[in-house]
């Protein structure tokens, strides 16, 4: 355990918003005396409690002078395996976006042809192989391949291709996924060590735990902490609330602890309004219904998330897709579809929405808010942002992609978010007009059919949008913010040095580095996990066949020194697994990026706080 140090100034009043039934908003005063903060002990919310009544904050001082006094020096002791130390201040980054320039997303850095060539060939040969197998196990009435065909009258259980992949190809690379873990998924994480005695068809545990460095996780802000003030908050509120909300929103499971939180939420995103569901996928999965019917047109990014594509399936409105982040072929569909109309009748549609993700999780990439934005003035439709991993990750204050372009939230229609990347929490929202939140809080599925959200996790939503936002533990948010900033920078400049191909936009958390080839993902997944790296590994269906790649999620908790470590890691294996496949050019001396990992670490910290595109 070590105590982590911040550097901010920590003089100001600072409260925390619980939301127990009392009469009056009550504001404690927590007193930290010096500049040299520590993220202060976990007694201090007892210290700090602030109540809501309707709405109306209204400040009191603390009459207890003994209560004062404990708050004055206190320290959160947190746990260095969940959140590093900041070693150096030089190791902060604010965002920023330079408006005169249009928002960019890297060019894809496509590899040498043989590289599609010969993966796509290795899926072939896997794919005729397997049918072979499969051709001959079913000729012998092998048991092991009963379900695949007709047995005892009943039709085949699994004979699709779904199967046939998932039996004869992610099979090979099955211990690279579900692995069980225990704690606190934060700086590090504890694997349970397992191994296999049948080629991954059973799991047995060897009874080791491994401390991994992770980069795994969704944990942006590093807000996944068994100590500190969002895990004291939730702590009270599981004393006063129990754990359960118990019951839908519209039968009993409403409190004034969702309430506060919508109005949290509203206040962070900049919306009017906004409705909290328990389940970020199921906020998608029910929110289109409600918004869109059969006589509506939804135009979605073919990127867009599987939840997106399932709610709006649901709501039987009519689908088109235009290709990723191509605000051109969107221009044509919007075209021919407000000149042509419905199909048949060539009625006007009765209302067209598009919908995007603010960043996009496989690839790193941002939406074109601006260029959106003119074409929403231009032909009227309405525009949906999923913020899911924007939300408290994207913005120089942490709310979102309106934030990173300095536009006004009140330009887009429907925000929606998940609570779980960012926050340490779990649940989804959608922010909007309140004529919008009505509707969707009356005829959301979600509304009428979900147990509502728990209040422990709503504490979590509030404690640490409270404290990005400085009301709570001034400086804390802010330094979060920077140092997120900083390690998703530096970790995508050291990888695009050392010549591996990294998509997406620089400032994104998510810094995927292709792999390309699938047999690559076992090798390399393994290898940093023996090194004590956790990382996650993505081939398809997630992506296209030839597209493998590893998906780095940095984190604030990390520090400068664990992404050297990382970096000297993936450098040794990049190498030896031959994926340094970049065919960028470096605007310096127009060579290949090559570069050895102790020139690329020499001058990193500085580079990262320039334009990443001059390097
Ligand atoms: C864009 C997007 N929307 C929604 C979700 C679902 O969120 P949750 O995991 O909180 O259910 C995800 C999950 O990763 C996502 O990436």
């Amino acid at each position: 355990m070590a105590a982590v140090t911040q550097d901010a100034s920590n003089t100001e009043e600072t409260s925390q918003v619980k939301f127990f039934p009392k009469d009056e908003l009550v504001l404690d005063e927590l007193e930290s005396s010096d500049s040299d903060m520590h993220l202060t002990d976990s007694s201090a919310s007892s210290t700090t409690s602030s109540y809501l009544s309707e709405g109306s904050l209204k400040s009191t001082k603390h009459k207890s002078t003994k209560q004062q006094s404990q708050t004055k020096h206190q320290h959160y002791e947190l746990n260095e395996s969940e959140f590093g130390t900041l070693t150096s201040n030089k190791y902060k980054y604010i965002q920023r976006q330079d408006m005169s320039k249009p928002v960019i997303n890297p060019p894809e850095d496509k590899p040498h042809p043989w590289v599609y060539h010969s993966t796509i060939f290795g899926w072939l040969f896997l794919i005729v192989i397997g049918h072979i197998r499969d051709f001959f196990a079913k000729i012998m009435d092998d048991p092991d391949s009963r379900h695949l065909k007709e047995y005892n009258g009943y039709a085949p259980l699994t004979s699709d291709f779904d199967s046939f992949y998932t039996r004869r190809l992610k099979h090979r690379l099955d211990d690279c996924f579900n692995r069980p873990t225990t704690g606190v998924p934060g700086r590090y994480l504890t694997y349970l060590e397992r191994y296999t005695p049948d080629f991954f068809y059973t799991y047995l545990p060897t009874g080791r735990q491994v401390q991994c460095l992770n980069l795994a996780s969704y944990n942006y802000l590093g807000f996944a902490q068994s100590v500190g003030q969002c895990t004291d908050a939730a702590e009270e509120a599981i004393n006063h609330y129990g754990v359960i909300a118990g019951g839908t929103r519209v039968a009993g499971g409403l409190s004034d602890a969702h309430v506060v939180s919508e109005k949290v939420v509203a206040d962070f995103v900049g919306k009017e309004d906004a409705v909290i569901y328990s389940q970020g996928y199921s906020t998608n999965s029910v929110i289109f219904s409600s918004l869109v019917d059969k006589d509506c047109l939804v135009i979605s990014d073919e990127l867009n998330h599987a939840s997106i594509r399932f709610g709006i399936r649901m709501s039987g409105a009519s689908l088109k897709v235009f290709k990723h982040n191509n605000l051109k072929k969107l221009e044509q569909i919007l075209r021919k579809e407000i000149s042509g109309g419905k199909p048949r009748t060539h009625r006007p549609w009765k209302k067209i929405l598009i919908v995007v993700e603010g960043l996009y999780s496989m690839e790193g990439t941002i939406c074109d808010l601006p260029g959106l934005l003119e074409l929403k003035k231009k032909y009227k439709f309405y525009l949906f942002v999923d913020e899911a991993h924007s939300i408290g990750a994207m913005g120089p204050k942490g709310r979102g992609v309106c934030d990173y372009f300095g536009i006004s939230p009140n330009k887009v229609d429907i925000l929606m978010g998940t609570l779980t990347k960012s926050f340490g929490a779990t649940g989804g929202y959608i922010a909007a007009d309140k004529a919008i939140v009505d509707r969707v809080k009356c005829a959301g599925l979600g509304s009428v059919y979900s147990e509502n959200s728990a209040p422990p996790v709503l504490a979590q939503i509030n404690s640490s949008l409270q404290t990005i936002t400085g009301q709570v533990r001034p400086g804390e948010g802010e330094e979060r913010l920077q140092r997120l900033a900083f390690n998703s920078r530096y970790l995508r400049l050291g990888l695009k040095r050392l010549g591996f191909s990294v998509c997406g936009l620089d400032d994104s958390p998510i810094v995927p580095m292709m792999l390309y080839n699938v047999p690559r993902l076992p090798a390399f997944s393994r290898w940093l996990l023996n090194r004590g790296i956790a990382v996650v590994v993505v081939g398809y269906p997630a992506t296209p066949l030839a597209s493998a790649r590893v998906r780095f999620c940095v984190s604030a908790s990390l520090t400068k020194e664990d992404l050297d470590r990382l970096l000297y890691d993936v450098d040794k294996i990049g190498s030896r697994i031959r994926v340094k496949m970049s065919t960028e050019k470096s605007p310096i001396d127009g060579k290949l990026r090559r570069m050895k990992i102790e020139d690329v670490l020499a001058t990193l910290v500085d580079d990262v706080q320039g334009d990443l595109s001059k390097f």
